[in-house]
């Protein structure tokens, strides 16, 4: 039996994620440790919390006793770490939040894996892992040109968001090169999927479509991001979990770049006939907004190393997987009406109102 401590699973990518491990892995022992935060949600995991293999645990990864506790209650042999701040608007308005779980929580993690793996010498190093999942916006933010992110690529932050995971990468390298921790990082591109908490653009906006909501776009909507579905991201950490070279990084992107005006539009255009609306009825929801403050341009990652060391590909066609996307945020009125009550509603005034 394998005991894998998952952070952060009852999040977007951390439920998908988990669903995947529990169903596949029978003989695992599936560990979610997550604070539960306005972005964490058990209803997300409904369908396996009953299974044998899975325990939760609500707890703060920035809470070293707990940590420590749980390495050793479930002997520990695998973390992947997904717990995080994860939103860019919200780290311009509260930086300190996310140094605290990206950089401290990380570095708590990283601690106690290696207190626990470490404690009889490196030879309790064998057979274990720590990954940990990062984004692509640590590499900054490129031209609109034909260049990519490869994991060669100089990190250059720009939000408080980024500096924090650009900083929590370094930790974790630090970790390796320092104590011989064995350790993965991978650096993946914009997800979308089921799940996704509404501040993040795609979700956000089919929930404004079907209220006849602004569309608020940031600026003039021509900055572009490479857009990967949720199913094809947790498909690539299985595998680079299991098959992955022991320190190295692994850049996961879509090759699937979009000005966000243009997705916008096509997010109109599916939100509208699900709707059963006539064609360019939202259209005029559209409403140029201030900018993101240091927004930046564009991303794209190159993911070649994983399609040629590990097979990895993007399973799903844009259309299709923003088809499903918007299907079933339509279909799941009582999911997105419970998670944007309360706190969501005081965000969304300070977050939109006179921008
Ligand atoms: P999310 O915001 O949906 O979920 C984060 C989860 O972490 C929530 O369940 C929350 O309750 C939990 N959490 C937050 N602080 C915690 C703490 N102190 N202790 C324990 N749990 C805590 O995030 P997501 O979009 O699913 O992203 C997951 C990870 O993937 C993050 O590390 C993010 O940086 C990374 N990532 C996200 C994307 C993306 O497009 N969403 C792309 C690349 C990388
Ligand atoms: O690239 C990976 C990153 O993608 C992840 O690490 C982050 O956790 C995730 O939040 C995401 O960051 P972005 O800032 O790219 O995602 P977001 O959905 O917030 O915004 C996507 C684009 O849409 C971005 O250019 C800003 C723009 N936008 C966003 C919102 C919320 C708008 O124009 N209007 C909006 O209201």
């Amino acid at each position: 039996m394998k005991s894998i401590l998952v952070t952060g699973g009852a999040g977007f990518i951390g439920s998908h994620l988990v669903r995947v491990l529990v169903n596949k892995y029978p003989n695992y022992n599936i560990i979610n440790l997550d604070k539960l935060t306005y972005a964490g949600n058990l209803e997300n995991l409904r369908d396996v919390e009953e299974k044998e293999n899975y325990t939760f645990v609500k707890g703060d990864i920035c809470d070293f006793q707990l940590l420590e506790s749980l390495y050793t209650k479930y002997s520990i042999d695998g973390v992947i770490h997904l717990a995080a701040e994860s939103h860019v608007d919200r780290s311009i308005k509260d930086p300190f939040a996310f140094a605290q779980t990206n950089v401290m929580g990380t570095l708590y993690l990283l601690q106690a894996a290696k207190n626990y793996w470490g404690a009889n010498g490196k030879e309790g190093f064998q057979g274990k892992l720590f990954y940990h999942v990062s984004t692509d916006e640590v590499y900054g933010s490129l031209e609109l040109d034909n260049t990519f992110f490869t994991e060669q690529t100089t990190y250059d932050p720009h939000s408080p968001y980024s500096a924090s995971k650009a900083s929590s990468d370094h930790f974790v390298r630090a970790y390796s090169d320092t104590f011989g921790l064995p350790i993965i990082i991978s650096n993946c591109s914009n997800n979308y999927g089921s799940y996704q908490f509404p501040e993040k653009l795609i979700p956000l906006f089919i929930n404004n479509i079907k209220n006849n909501k602004p569309l608020p776009v940031y600026g003039k909507g021509e900055n572009v991001r490479d857009w990967l579905f949720v199913d094809d991201h947790v498909r690539a950490i299985d595998l680079i979990f299991h098959k992955g070279r022991k320190g190295e990084t692994y850049n996961i992107g879509g090759f699937n770049e979009w000005k966000n005006i243009d997705l916008i539009k096509i997010l109109i255009k599916t939100a509208d006939k699900q709707l059963g609306r006539a064609p360019g009825t939202s259209d005029s929801l559209i409403t140029y907004v201030t900018d993101r403050a240091g927004h930046d341009l564009r991303y794209a990652i190159d993911s070649s190393k994983l399609h040629n060391e590990l097979g990895w590909s993007p399973s799903l066609q844009f259309e299709e997987g923003i088809e499903k996307t918007v299907k079933w945020y339509l279909e799941n009125e009582e999911w997105l009406k419970r998670v944007t009550s309360g706190e969501y509603k005081k965000y969304y005034t300070e977050m939109y109102h006179n921008r």
